[in-house]
């Protein structure tokens, strides 16, 4: 159990999943590439671009990683394990290669821009290095790699948006998916190596944000999530002689979000990630206003401890925190809430845990992620701070951490009971292929049975919740 908490990352049940094959025959195309996603739902919107580039390209995609002629992994270097995770795979990929001397394998997105030619050195069986500015350059890339040269292009750009890249999404469930709206991170949480290993904060053209939003509800999709480190930061300057520029002037993350959800009523707007310093009055009353904004906030918190919270360079207290969630609940009485969590940050005390673990019950989150500390080359922390709190405090804390939003969630899931929700289907249930499985606009999970009524996935349909576990509601459709 603790393994498990300990290295948990958004959304676990992605972690090192596999591209799927375009359709038709593999002949045809000239190489075939597997790719392996880690790490946040950026890392799996950028494959979505790789796959794209490389298949423009000419060449196709595999799952089969044995009749792979590339194979790349795109890496996150968030927390120690996740690195490990990864390097443990890069062996597995090197016993591949011993047998296939002409295969290449690729490393892409945070590692390899921590890295650098590094990568080349430590792991001798690498051939390319491409960091997450640069997957452009990939093509290029693979053919100096043929020729016998190692490969790298790490550089960081200030501009890349790949605003005009259409993300192939084969994988998707074909109801929701992710729309990259902005890169990088100009926050220095003193913890974080995303500053580092993905750049200046950039904003995607807003008119390309809608047009892919646009055209995968026209191929059916219903829900659209709005991905950047720090999506409330979201600002885009029209160019001044466009024409554009005259008529709407700068757009904001509340306009940007107001035009995505007008693209259609039965289509449902997300938005992930929110820092609490920069989420506005003006986006809250544009998610109360249009019903087709999931009520639903990710506000990670990392601390309940204002002085931890300084030493992590989040810009608020504690109490400013608590204002902004009692802020979210005045506009939106009924807005799920979930958040991350940091626990053992350097110096951390037993009153500072407590404090944590009093402003999560304040707040009554209704899922964390949680997180032990860990260290990370670079990082301002890492200059300033000893990693000073030993593994066993940080253990036992977590634990604690785990307990209390276990109890949370489940006395969230229990205050529905007797409620209807729209929800959104999204496909058959694990367990089942009786039930359907969907979310609320609140982002919870729903199991109800299918019984005899005609419906598909992609339909919203009310159902009343009857019962729930800690981690999903159970309900029947209402
Ligand atoms: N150690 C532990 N957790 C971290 N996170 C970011 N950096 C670290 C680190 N060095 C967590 C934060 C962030 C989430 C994506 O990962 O909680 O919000
Ligand atoms: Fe890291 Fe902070 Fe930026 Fe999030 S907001 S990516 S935690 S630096």
């Amino acid at each position: 159990m603790l393994d498990y908490v300990t290295d948990k990352v958004q959304d676990e049940s992605r972690q090192g999943e596999a591209f799927a094959p375009f359709a038709g025959d593999l002949n045809h195309y000239k190489k075939r590439f597997y790719i392996e996603s880690y790490g946040c739902q950026m890392n799996f919107a950028d494959s979505e671009i790789v796959a794209s580039i490389l298949h423009n390209e000419g060449f196709g995609a595999t799952r089969n990683i044995g009749e792979a002629d590339l194979i790349f992994i795109n890496t996150c270097s968030i927390r120690e394990k996740a690195e490990q995770t990864i390097r443990k795979r890069l062996t597995e990929f090197r016993k591949l290669k011993v047998q296939k001397k002409d295969m290449l394998v690729g490393v892409l997105g945070c590692m390899a821009e921590r890295l650098k030619s590094k990568f080349l050195e430590e792991e001798k069986l690498v051939d390319i290095v491409v960091g997450p500015d640069a997957y452009r350059s990939l093509p290029g890339l693979v053919a100096e790699a043929e020729g016998g040269q190692k490969a790298v292009n790490v550089l960081l750009s200030r501009e890349e948006t790949y605003a005009d890249i259409s993300p192939v999404r084969i994988d998707s469930n074909g109801v929701s998916a992710f729309v990259s709206i902005m890169r990088g991170c100009n926050n220095m949480c003193s913890f974080c190596v995303v500053p580092f290993t993905r750049g200046r904060e950039r904003s995607r053209d807003p008119d390309s944000i809608i047009k892919e939003c646009r055209d995968l509800f026209e191929q059916g999709y219903k829900e659209v999530t709005l991905l950047g480190q720090n999506v409330d930061s979201y600002y885009y300057q029209p160019a001044v002689d466009s024409p554009q520029s005259a008529v709407s002037g700068p757009i904001t993350f509340s306009k940007l979000l107001e035009r995505v959800a007008l693209i259609s009523p039965i289509l449902r707007v997300r938005f992930s990630t929110s820092h609490p310093k920069d989420i506005t009055d003006d986006v809250l009353h544009t998610m109360a206003k249009y019903e087709n904004i999931c009520k639903y906030i990710h506000l990670p918190v990392q601390s309940g401890s204002t002085r931890i919270l300084q030493l992590m360079n989040r810009t608020y207290t504690r109490e400013w925190y608590m204002a902004k969630v009692d802020r979210i609940r005045q506009i939106m009485p009924d807005c799920g809430i979930s958040s991350d969590i940091i626990t053992g940050f350097c110096t951390e005390e037993e009153q500072d845990h407590n404090d944590t673990l009093d402003i999560m019950e304040y707040s009554r989150y209704d899922f964390s992620y949680m997180f032990f500390y860990s260290e990370r080359p670079g990082t301002l922390a890492q200059k300033r701070y000893k990693d000073d709190i030993p593994e066993e405090v940080k253990k036992k804390r977590l634990v604690e951490i785990v307990d209390a939003q276990n109890r949370l969630s489940l006395a969230s899931n229990k205050k529905d009971i007797g409620k209807s929700f729209k929800v959104l289907i999204e496909g058959d249930s694990k367990r089942s292929e009786k039930n359907w499985t969907g979310r609320t606009s609140q982002n919870k999970v729903i199991v109800f049975p299918k019984e005899n009524y005609e419906l598909k996935k992609g339909d919203y349909v009310t159902v009343r919740v009857k019962d729930c576990t800690q981690a999903t509601l159970l309900g029947e459709i209402a």
